[in-house]
């Protein structure tokens, strides 16, 4: 794992944004998956900055959902799908049909696992995985005790990561206690991974993914055993 140290949160967008920069000019059309949370908003927003001065192409890319909360209309503002649209994925100009997000309000949860477990095996691997770590070790929404061979399926979220995912919202909304999120599996795959952190209160679990031992119960010590993954750390998450 390369580690890039970053002294703040907007030193470590700048970082994350150069990678991220270089790897969509070098690729065509790359599949990507991207993390909702506080965390990435700075590489976003950097990003946006990016397009608005001028350079072209950021959003030359395809979309795959990492994560979905289940059963929520359209509509609804918490949907993953919307806030990604809003912070990357309109601003950036990537094409509609470039974007493979979960149906949230899907009829049939099982049918909606297969369609797009059908669109990730035509398009496999994922080129670059960007990922957010979760208080609890989660890396998209698999929890805590997620199988390391596990794949795109329908989880319920712990009451740890209900409530922090709470404050999104300010406490005004719920969470909701069902998600979809892609499997450890076709994020073991991915040829690239990125994965932001910062803040001081990620420092604990940091450590945990850092020192090992690998095991389901942190999740992201999966992070060990694959290729090409680079860690942006803020600097007090990393003390
Ligand atoms: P955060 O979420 O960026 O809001 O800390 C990370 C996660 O839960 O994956």
């Amino acid at each position: 794992m390369n580690i890039v140290k970053a002294p703040n949160a907007g030193a470590l967008a700048q970082l994350a944004a150069d990678f991220f920069q270089a790897f969509i000019q070098a690729e065509n059309n790359p599949l990507l998956t991207l993390p909702t949370g506080l965390t990435p908003l700075p590489l976003y927003r950097e990003l946006r900055t990016r397009c608005e001065a001028g350079y072209q192409g950021l959003g030359r890319f395809t979309y795959l959902a990492l994560d979905e909360y289940q059963g929520l209309p359209p509509s609804d503002n918490r949907r993953f799908a919307r806030w990604l649209k809003q912070e990357i994925l309109d601003p950036l100009g990537v094409p509609t049909q470039n974007r493979i997000i979960f149906k949230s309000d899907a009829a049939d949860p099982e049918a909606e696992i297969k369609r797009f477990t059908e669109y990730y095996t035509g398009k496999a691997p994922i080129d670059l995985a960007v990922l957010g770590l979760g208080l609890n070790g989660h890396v998209g929404f698999n929890e805590p005790g997620s199988a390391f061979d596990s794949t795109t399926r329908l989880v319920d979220l712990t009451p740890e990561t209900q409530e922090t995912n709470a404050t999104y919202w300010g406490y005004r909304q719920r969470t909701p206690t069902k998600a979809y999120t892609l499997g450890l599996s076709e994020l073991r795959q991915a040829k690239n991974t990125m994965v932001l952190i910062s803040g001081k209160e990620k420092s604990g679990i940091l450590r945990r993914v850092l020192d090992g031992p690998v095991s389901e119960d942190v999740p992201a010590t999966y992070l060990h055993d694959i290729d090409n993954v680079t860690i942006f750390a803020e600097a007090e998450a990393l003390s």
